[in-house]
């Protein structure tokens, strides 16, 4: 079997949703300090619906493709539902990743919930912090060490 699927080959040569958004309404970055890959994910939001979402990624093809399949599947969404989007979701769909490349789907979850919490901020929406991990809680961060 080959190392990568299909899909994840699609999604890393044919990203979709490549780009920024200009006075996107809400942010998020992420890095994972082992690997040093960075995604970034811009969204805009109107009634509470994802309207459009865009991702740069500096990483690997596996994050680049779990950004790609991530901004998909959250894209005309409700909030509530790309708030239950999980990496696990995010690398099924990709028809799986390697055991060691599972980390770089976990950067696109938690970009897209960093994003998400950016938008609740900036507009002063209040939501239970619960549904956000603290940075502390990330399995595969060693906190830069
Ligand atoms: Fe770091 Fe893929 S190797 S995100």
């Amino acid at each position: 079997m080959a190392l990568y699927s299909e899909k994840v080959m699609d999604h890393f040569q044919h990203p979709r949703n490549v780009g920024v958004i200009d006075n996107a309404d809400g942010v998020g970055e992420v890095g994972n300090p082992k690997c040093g890959d960075i995604m970034k994910i811009y969204l805009k939001i109107e009634n509470d619906i994802i309207v459009d979402v865009k991702f740069e990624t500096f990483g690997c093809g596996s994050a680049i493709a779990s950004s790609s399949m991530a901004t998909e599947m959250i894209k005309g969404q409700p909030i509530s539902q790309a708030l239950t989007l999980t990496n696990k979701a995010v690398a099924e769909a990709l028809d799986g990743l390697p055991a060691h490349k599972l980390h770089c789907s976990v950067l696109a979850e938690e970009a897209i919930k960093k994003a998400l919490k950016d938008y609740y901020d900036k507009n002063g929406i209040a939501y239970d912090p619960a549904i956000f991990p603290a940075c502390e809680d990330c399995e595969h961060c060693d906190h830069g060490a």
